[in-house]
C-alpha cells in the first residue's frame, strides 16, 4: 500500500500515565484513507490528528451507516509493543460492512498501516501497569445526498488514545441494572456489528440504570425478552456450577475477541465451557440454589469486569460479596499477562508492532 505520511509540526505534551481514564485523550497523528467506486480504497495518509470537514448532507449524519472497532496496543515490560489479535478485529470490522452494506478493507493491508501508525506514536504507548493505547478503527459513508440508499463514498480512519480502566471502578465488582424496558437488537437486525446506532440505542436504559446507581445495563433478548444477551460495552460470562456460561452467538450479540479469548482459555484450563441459550430466570434459579458462583463481563476496553450485583426488576442477585471471583481473576491475570508480554503467547494471538 502506498502510505503518506505529514509530521505535526508540534507535538503535544504526553499526560500522566498513571491518571489515564478511557478515551479522551488523542495522539498527534491519525491515519486516513478514502473510497471511492472507480478507484477503490486509496489515498492512504498519516497526518497530524484534525476535526474532520464534514458537508452538513454527509450520509453518515443522517442514516449512521458506519462501523468501528476497538483494540489495543500494549508495553512490555522490555519495552516492545504488540497487538492483541488485531487481525480479528479487522475481519470483524468487515462483517460489519458487510451488514451495513459498506466496502470491506484488506485486512492484512489494514494491520500494516496500523502498524505504521503505532511506530510513529510509539511513546504514547503508556508505560503505567494496566494502561495501553486503544485504537479506534472507523468507517463512514461519505456521500452528500439525503435520498436513503448506500453511499458510494466511505473515509477509513484510525485514532489512537492512551488510556486506563474503562470503568471507574477499575478491576472492582460492577453493578449491573437487567433492563426490561427497552431492548438493543432483534434477530435479523445488527446487533451483531459494530455499528454506532446499536450504541446510540443503549443510552437512554443506560441512563436510567445510572440514575438508580448501576454502571451497565444487560440486554435481553429482543423477541421474547428472556434470554440474556451482551452488556454493550462487554460480552456476558455466568460460572455456574464450576461450568463456565456464555450466551450462543445468535446475530443480535456482538462475537467479543475477548469473549472468545475467554472461551479458548477456559477450555484449554479442562473447565467445562458453554455458550447458549441462558435466561434470566435460570441465573435467578441459579442464584437461590447456590449454583450460581460468578458474573463477570468481557471486552477489549473493560478486559475482564467482575459483577458484583444484577439486579432486574426488584429481584437482586449479589454474588461474590463484594469480591472477585477465581475465575474472573485468573482469566484477568492470564490476558493480561499474554498481552503485556509476561506471559508465553500459547495461540499466536500476539502481533509485534517494532
Ligand atoms: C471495546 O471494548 O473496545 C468497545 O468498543 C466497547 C466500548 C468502549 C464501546
Amino acid at each position: 500500500m502506498d502510505l503518506s505520511i505529514t509530521k505535526a509540526e508540534r507535538l503535544k505534551p504526553k499526560p500522566d500515565d498513571t491518571q489515564l481514564g478511557f478515551g479522551n485523550i488523542f495522539t498527534d497523528h491519525m491515519f486516513n484513507m478514502d473510497y471511492s467506486p472507480d478507484k477503490g480504497w486509496h489515498d492512504a495518509r498519516i497526518e497530524p490528528y484534525a476535526p474532520l470537514s464534514l458537508d452538513p448532507s454527509t450520509m453518515f449524519l443522517h442514516y449512521g451507516q458506519g462501523a468501528f472497532e476497538g483494540l489495543k496496543a500494549y508495553r512490555t515490560d522490555s519495552g516492545k509493543i504488540q497487538l492483541f489479535r488485531p487481525l480479528d478485529n479487522f475481519r470483524r470490522m468487515n462483517r460489519s460492512c458487510r451488514l451495513l452494506c459498506m466496502p470491506k478493507l484488506d485486512v492484512e493491508a489494514a494491520l500494516e498501516s496500523l502498524k505504521q501508525l503505532l511506530r510513529l506514536e510509539k511513546d504514547w504507548v503508556p508505560r503505567a501497569s494496566e494502561t495501553s493505547l486503544y485504537i479506534r478503527p472507523t468507517i463512514f459513508a461519505t456521500d452528500p445526498f439525503l435520498g436513503v440508499r448506500a453511499s458510494h463514498n466511505y473515509r477509513y480512519f484510525v485514532i489512537l488514545s492512551p488510556v486506563g480502566a474503562y470503568y471507574p471502578e477499575g478491576f472492582n465488582p460492577v453493578k449491573i441494572m437487567v433492563t426490561k424496558d427497552h431492548v438493543r437488537a432483534v434477530r435479523g437486525g445488527v446487533g451483531e456489528a459494530k455499528t454506532p446506532g446499536n450504541y446510540a440505542a443503549s443510552l437512554l436504559a443506560g441512563e436510567k440504570a445510572h440514575e438508580d446507581g448501576y454502571t451497565q445495563v444487560l440486554w435481553l433478548d429482543g423477541i421474547e425478552q428472556k434470554y440474556i444477551e451482551e452488556v454493550g460495552s462487554m460480552n456476558i460470562f455466568f460460572v455456574i456450577n464450576g461450568e463456565v456460561v456464555t450466551p450462543e452467538l445468535t446475530g443480535s450479540i456482538l462475537p467479543g475477541i475477548t469473549r472468545d479469548t475467554v472461551l479458548a482459555l477456559t477450555t484449554t484450563w479442562g473447565m467445562p465451557v458453554s455458550e447458549r441459550k441462558i435466561s434470566i430466570n435460570d441465573v435467578f434459579d441459579a442464584h437461590q440454589s447456590g449454583a450460581l458462583q460468578e458474573i463477570f463481563g468481557s471486552g477489549t476496553a473493560a478486559v475482564i469486569s467482575p459483577v458484583g450485583e444484577l439486579r432486574y426488576d426488584d429481584r437482586v442477585v449479589a454474588v461474590g460479596d463484594g469480591k472477585v471471583g477465581p475465575v474472573a481473576q485468573k482469566l484477568f491475570k492470564a490476558i493480561m499477562d499474554i498481552q503485556y508480554g509476561r506471559s508465553e503467547d500459547p495461540k499466536g494471538w500476539i502481533v509485534p508492532v517494532d
